[in-house]
């Protein structure tokens, strides 16, 4: 069984989705996938609690309990590895999926999990990488925004681009609203990029 782990720091509507996805759509049975845990690096993240009671494996690793960049990422790495690299070949799972995972990784972690992890962005990349991306789109009078799931690379929100949705931004949108009506087509685009993934590496 392929193992995913699922990265999250906050209400994890992307990995409900996915979640959802992958259990209506037999993962298991279709394509011998399974999400096998979700960690955060928040404590408090709404979507751990969904997690647990949805029967996921659940753990935190709180950056603020270490040092440098490097500790953090050594000891996420360790996590995912024990929850994610049970009896695979490698002791890593088959996929990594950042869901709203709020922090930059290093190059030595992301070299760990080479071609194997992908990340939502909410933008139309290669436009607006990094933060407040809805406001940005909307200063710039763009017409059209959207989200982006591309693979990870060294190099914050790079990396092949693997699908993308678009929405249009409307004359009365603030960040908020435009926001939300990408996330919406996110719930939508990332169960079925990541379902195209399993699918191209079986
Ligand atoms: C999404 O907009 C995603 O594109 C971005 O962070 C947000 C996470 O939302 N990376 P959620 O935690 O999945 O609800």
């Amino acid at each position: 069984m392929k193992n995913i782990v699922i990265l999250i720091s906050g209400g994890g509507s992307n990995m409900q989705a996915l979640v959802r996805h992958a259990r209506q759509h037999e993962w298991g049975k279709r394509l011998g996938a399974q999400v096998c845990a979700v960690l955060s690096n928040k404590a408090d993240a709404a979507g751990l609690a969904w997690a647990a009671q949805n029967g996921l494996a659940t753990a935190v690793v709180d950056h603020k309990a270490h040092a440098s960049r490097d500790a953090f990422d050594a000891a996420l790495m360790a996590e995912i590895d024990r929850l994610g690299g049970k009896g695979r070949p490698d002791g890593k799972p088959d996929l990594v999926v950042l869901a709203g995972f709020m922090r930059i990784l290093t190059p030595g972690f992301v070299a760990h999990y080479s071609g194997r992890m992908v990340n939502i962005h909410p933008s139309l990349l290669p436009a607006f990488p990094g933060l407040n991306t809805h406001q940005r789109a909307i200063d710039m009078g763009c017409r059209f925004a959207g989200a982006t799931v591309h693979r990870v690379t060294a190099e914050l929100d790079h990396g092949d681009i693997l699908a993308q949705a678009v929405v249009p931004v409307l004359p009365d949108d603030t960040a908020q609203t435009l926001a939300a009506r990408v996330l919406t087509q996110e719930h939508l685009m990332y169960p079925k990029a990541v379902e195209n993934l399993l699918k191209l590496n079986t």
